[in-house]
């Protein structure tokens, strides 16, 4: 069963091959958005691949139409809800900029231990150190930059 690492938090997270990569996030609790439900034409659920990229199924026809219709760089971006990871390697980016996702994650992890120093993504600010609390001020500091 290959994983993923969800940057910059650090999170690992199991995925089975066998189903798109959407699935097995909601399996592990990390909801994406996913306006179309799952069928690939909305672009909600674009996760920018940050290493790795090779590791993932190959973009069919529709992922690419999606992508460039909600202006994703195909090279950078996948749809969770049409990528399969097939082998370890594959390190996303959780861009809480372009969709908040990073903050949705955040508040999921409010008043849990931070796994790793957890940096904001744009200043590259210390959040969170390893070990500490994430908090709900955290949480307001991550969205009030964004
Ligand atoms: S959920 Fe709509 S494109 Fe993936």
């Amino acid at each position: 069963m290959p994983c993923i690492k969800l940057e910059p938090l650090g999170i690992t997270i199991n995925v089975s091959a066998k189903n798109r990569l959407w699935r097995s996030l909601k399996h592990a609790k990390v909801d994406m958005p996913a306006t179309c439900g799952g069928q690939g034409t909305c672009g909600t659920c674009a996760l920018r691949v940050f290493e790795g990229g090779s590791n993932l199924s190959a973009m069919q026809t529709l992922e690419q139409v999606t992508l460039k219709n909600i202006r994703k760089d195909l090279s950078l971006y996948r749809l969770t809800c049409q990528a399969s990871v097939l082998k370890d390697g594959v390190v996303f980016y959780l861009d809480n900029k372009a969709d908040k996702k990073l903050a949705q994650i955040f508040a999921r992890l409010k008043n849990r231990l931070a796994p790793r120093n957890i940096y904001h993504p744009l200043t590259g600010e210390l959040l969170v150190q390893e070990g500490k609390l994430i908090t709900q001020e955290t949480l307001e500091r991550l969205l009030s930059d964004c």
